[in-house]
């Protein structure tokens, strides 16, 4: 069951490009230049026409969420807000019927995310949903979806899950961004058939694990890491850090590299490894300068680098490369090797990864 895996969650990490593979397929035709989803297809108008999108979610679809917030305002020009849906459902939100709402859910059970649906819905809204599992409470309860056909997730720390909701909000998100006229189609096709070649560029960051492997050996039994990243891999720093945290139980945390010096900074030592995300797209010379900070308080330096950089290498204790891609897709590859990390390092410790302890894989209690 486990298809030579010692564990679900490798296993899982290991599916990813054909997960990813399996959410595009039949939707994203890049010869014919088009993006085929049935449930944006026939609610195309009330999702061009909303006044903002409200992304409800909690854990690590809350993450996938924040790195939709980019890339439906970077790329649709939409203005989005992201919300925890526990908090949302108790903070009286204003809701018209000019909003739509998006609720990403890997069961499609959780049930504070299933509140905030139904609270929307009494106001009017638009509920459009993201779930893997079909037929979920989720995916009932909303006006329309789009499942992540990622296949069963096990492992309780959620995976290929991610990548595939990064993956179904990336479509939609370029479909609206074609269908507002505010994407060429040029540009359209850049990102299709950069797309295309993400399945290929995830196998190629899954050969970083043996070299994770070795730096997990290296951070083990450390009390403490920091996860840093900007941009669109601001949510994968914070990502990054839940993993680490509920399949070790190691504390982390995860940051946008900017706000180190209001305050984690003051954590740092020859103890503390940070991970820092660094790719060449998107304020690399300002990553470069956090690391330089952190290098200079004699943090230990564990970075996610484009394949080829020069830069950091210089300055990081490791580093770990991935392909090249577009800015906004580079949280499909930078995930993985932060995936691999926690696992490594959680099965050094001798930890229960499919089954953290006090975790459960839907949460259906508030
Ligand atoms: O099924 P959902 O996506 O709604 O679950 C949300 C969170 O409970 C979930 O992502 C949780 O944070 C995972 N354990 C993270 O790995």
């Amino acid at each position: 069951e486990k298809g030579g895996f010692e564990h679900f969650m490798l296993k899982e990490i290991y599916e990813q490009p054909r997960a990813i593979l399996d959410t595009y397929r039949g939707r994203l035709l890049a010869k014919q230049g088009i993006i085929k989803m049935a449930g944006v297809d026939e609610n195309l108008e009330k999702l061009l026409n909303a006044n903002r999108i409200i992304i409800v979610a909690c854990g690590t679809s809350w993450h996938a969420g924040l790195v939709a917030e980019y890339i439906f305002e970077d790329l649709a020009r939409i203005p989005v807000e992201v919300e925890y849906a526990s908090e949302f459902r108790y903070r009286n939100p204003v809701i018209t019927d000019k909003d739509v709402l998006i609720a990403i859910s890997q069961s499609g059970e959780t049930a504070d995310t299933l509140a905030a649906i139904k609270l929307a819905k009494e106001k009017g809204a638009f509920v459009f949903g993201v779930c893997n599992v079909v037929g979920s409470s989720i995916a009932r309860e909303t006006d329309a979806g789009a499942y992540t056909h990622a296949g069963p997730e096990i492992g309780v720390a959620s995976t290929k899950a991610f990548t595939t909701q990064i993956t179904v909000l990336t479509l939609i998100a370029l479909k609206l961004a074609k269908e507002k006229g505010v994407f060429t189609t040029t540009r359209f096709h850049e990102y299709l058939t950069e797309l295309e070649q993400i399945p290929a560029k995830v196998e190629k960051a899954l050969e970083s694990n043996a070299l994770v492997e070795i730096i997990a050996e290296v951070y083990k039994d450390s009390t403490n890491c920091l996860y840093l990243g900007r941009g669109y891999n601001f949510p994968v720093a914070l990502e990054g850090a839940l993993k680490l945290k509920e399949i070790s139980y190691i504390h982390a945390e995860g940051y946008p590299a900017a706000e180190m010096k209001h305050g984690p900074i003051a954590l740092i030592d020859e103890h503390m490894p940070v991970v820092v995300i660094a790719t060449n797209k998107g304020h690399y010379e300002k990553v470069v300068s956090n690391i330089q900070e952190i290098k200079s308080r004699k943090g230990k330096i564990i970075a996610v680098v484009t394949q080829g950089d020069q830069q950091v290498k210089e300055l990081a204790d490791h580093v770990i490369e991935i392909p090249e891609t577009l800015e906004s897709l580079t949280p499909l590859l930078t995930t993985i090797p932060l995936q691999l990390l926690s696992y490594h390092i959680a099965v050094m410790r001798g930890c229960n990864v499919d089954q953290p302890r006090n975790l459960a894989k839907s949460v259906t209690v508030e």
